[in-house]
Order: C-alpha cells, then structure tokens, then sequence
C-alpha cells in the first residue's frame, strides 16, 4: 500500500502499551468515581447531605437507569420517567391533571416537579414521607402508580441479566437489596439541581430582572412570598391557599389526622412552574395566567384558609398581573428541562 510504513516491533510494543494504557483509562472511567453535586452558594444548607450514601458516577448512572425504566412496573409500561420528565422539569409532560399510572390507572394527585431534592424536609404534597430515601417506595408500591412492590422489584432485578452488575458497580456487591435500590434512587434525585434561571444571577449576582418583572417581584415579595418564600420559593409548611375547588382531598390532615389540616397542602417551590402545567394538588387550574386570576378573583372561604390569604381575592390590575406573570417566568431554568437523560 501506497506510503505505509512497516512498523517496527518496538513501536508495536509502544501501541500495545498505548492501548494497554487506554484500556486501563476506559476501565478506570467505569469504575466509581465520587460524583460531585452541586451546592449552590445562595441555597441554605441542604438537608440530606448523602452521609450514609456518598454519590458516585455508577450509583447516580444505575438511579438513572432505575428511574426511566417500566420493568419496575406491574403492566411494564410505566416508568417514575413516564410522569416526572425533565422536558417539564421533572413534573409530567402528559399534563393530566391527576397522575396516570399502570394500566392507565388515574391517581389521586397532580404529579409535582422533581428539583433540588436535597433541601426537602419533606415529600408529597401532604408531607407524608420525610426523607428522599424512602420516597420511591410509594409509587412502586402504589398500585395506581407502578405497583410492582418493593420485594418484587428486588426479585425482578436480581434476575435481570444486567442490573446485578451495575449494582457490583455501584454498591461493590451484586446482590440486589430494596436499601440499594433507594440509595441509586437518591443519588439520582439528589443529583437534580436547577439553579440557573434568571433568578438565580438575581440572588448570586445582582443580575437584574426585566423591567416588568421587577415591578412582579414587588407584588410577588408582598402577597406570595409570605409563603412562597427564599430561593426555593416555599417555606415547605402546609397552608389552604382557597383554591382547592370542589376537591375532596384533605391534603394535610391525611398525615395528622387534625381537623385544622383539612385542605391544607405543601406550599410548592415554584421553580420552573412555566413547564409544569396544570397546578395545584388537583391539577384544577390550566396555566399560569388562570393561577393569577384565580388568587385575584376565586380565593375561598374556608376554615383553615391562611390569614394572609384575603376572601374574594387580592383584586389584583390587569397591569399587576402581567407583571406577576413576568416574574413567574425568571423561575424557569431553561439549563436544566433542556438535559437530555
Ligand atoms: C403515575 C405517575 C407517577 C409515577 C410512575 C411516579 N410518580 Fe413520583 N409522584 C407522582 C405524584 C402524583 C406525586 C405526588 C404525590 C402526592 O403528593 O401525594 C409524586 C411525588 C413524587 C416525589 C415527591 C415530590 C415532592 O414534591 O414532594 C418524588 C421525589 C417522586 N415522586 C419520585 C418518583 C420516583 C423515584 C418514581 C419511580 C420509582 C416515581 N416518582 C414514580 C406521580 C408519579
Ligand atoms: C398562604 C400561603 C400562600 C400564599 C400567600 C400564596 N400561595 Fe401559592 N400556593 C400555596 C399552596 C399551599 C399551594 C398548593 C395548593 C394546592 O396544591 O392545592 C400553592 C400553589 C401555587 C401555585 C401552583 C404551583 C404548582 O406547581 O402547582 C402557584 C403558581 C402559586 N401558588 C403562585 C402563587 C402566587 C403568584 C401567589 C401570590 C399572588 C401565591 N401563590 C400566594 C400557598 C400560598
């Protein structure tokens, strides 16, 4: 062949060790490296810090595997992907008001955005489970969610000709168990942090907003963030925001059983809300604009309704409410629905 140049033995030894050498590297890649999450300086101090459950790139890729695949479902066609993904931010792309799960089965509740886990007290929109390890135990229990069952699920990859090696990887044992499971899982979750919306270079850099959505912020820091408050937009309590309309969910009182938690529901963190159509525990209100309207013209009375809350409505002018609209909008993180998994 036309300029090739008979290699001598002791360059065939150098590609040898060359290759030998990339082989050990692509191994090495595949090993468990610490995965590194990050903490963003204007957050407060997370509360799940991953002490018993240090993240690496194998544990975070299995938890990834794990959440988009149906095999964990009882008809196999469902996965925690099919109702959280991150093209809505981790909320259900679907938009049904109400989650869809096994077998089409209608849920109870709107499915929520998944981000920025790790600073959750608590989870589910009645606060009934409070930490992030055990949370995926109730879908795959649920039966109108994935309802395969813990114990199944264990059995089903346990003698799945893959996963007990990604488990070897990640864990240093293939041998499947429910704690592993959720560890994968919360690596996974915990690894979903959104911080790159414009509100983000408002807190960390002094970036200001647009102009209408400054006068928004204005409005917002007065009515909504007495409950939506900080970076997260929540101070995670539970309050009756008089729009619960017509819905039968008790929300809160599930958990506590009090009569005063009647229709009292996790204030949500608002973080890209512009993806996470329709709102509401009960999915009852189709976009953003309808939200502003309803907290202007449809707040309820109610018994446990929040005080700060005013019967009627905050009245709000059609200028206020563009402007809301606008600040809403510097909640989005376009970074983070647009990842690909
Ligand atoms: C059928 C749709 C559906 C599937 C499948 C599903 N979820 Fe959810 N998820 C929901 C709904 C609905 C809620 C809210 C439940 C509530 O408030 O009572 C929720 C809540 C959550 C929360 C708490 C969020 C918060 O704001 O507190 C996490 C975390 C979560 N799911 C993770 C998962 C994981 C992990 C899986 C898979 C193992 C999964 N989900 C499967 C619909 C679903
Ligand atoms: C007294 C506390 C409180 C105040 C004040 C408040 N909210 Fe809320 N907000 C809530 C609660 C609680 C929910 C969840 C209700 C539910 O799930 O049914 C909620 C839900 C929402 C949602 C839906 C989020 C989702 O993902 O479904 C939006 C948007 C919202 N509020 C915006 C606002 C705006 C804008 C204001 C100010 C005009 C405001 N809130 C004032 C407590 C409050």
């Amino acid at each position: 062949m036309k300029g090739y140049i008979k290699p001598s033995p002791v360059i065939i030894l150098l590609g040898m060790l060359l290759l030998f050498a990339c082989a050990r590297d692509a191994k090495e890649e595949n090993t468990n490296v610490p995965l590194y999450i990050r903490q963003p300086a204007h957050f407060p101090k997370p509360v799940y810090t991953f002490d018993n459950n240090p993240p690496t790139r194998s544990g975070f890729e299995l938890g990834k595997r794990l959440f988009f695949d149906p095999i964990l479902s009882l008809d196999q066609q469902v996965s925690c992907g099919t109702c959280h993904a991150a093209s809505a931010a981790f909320a259900d792309p679907r938009s049904t008001a109400v989650s869809k799960g096994v077998f089409g089965r209608s849920g109870l509740r709107n499915t929520p955005a998944l981000a920025n886990l790790i600073w959750y007290p608590h989870f589910n929109q009645d606060g009934g489970i409070n930490h992030i390890e055990v949370q995926p135990v109730a879908p795959i229990n649920d039966s109108l969610e994935l309802g395969v069952g813990i114990a199944n699920a264990v059995r089903i990859l346990q003698n799945h000709p893959e996963y007990p090696g990604l488990f070897e990887r990640a864990f240093d044992s293939d041998s499947v168990t429910a704690a592993r499971i959720l560890w994968a899982f919360a690596q996974f979750m915990g690894a979903l942090v959104s911080d790159n919306a414009p509100i983000d270079a408002f807190h960390r850099d002094n970036k200001p907003l647009p102009e209408k959505a400054m006068r928004g912020k204005v409005i917002f820091d007065e009515s909504c963030a007495g409950c939506h408050s900080g970076v997260l937009q929540t101070d995670f309590s539970f309050k009756n925001n008089g729009l619960n309309m017509g819905s039968n969910d008790i929300g809160r009182a599930e958990v506590t059983g009090n009569i005063q938690d009647e229709g009292r529901f996790r204030v949500p963190s608002l973080r890209n809300v512009e993806y996470t159509a329709p709102y509401m525990h009960h999915g009852q209100l189709n976009t953003l604009n309808d939200v502003i309207e309803a907290y202007s013209t449809s707040i309820a009375a109610h018994p446990n309704l929040d005080p700060n809350l005013p019967v009627g409505g905050f009245d709000f002018s059609s200028q206020q409410k563009e402007d809301l609209y606008q600040f809403l909008l510097q909640l989005s993180d376009q970074t983070f629905v647009n990842q690909s998994f």
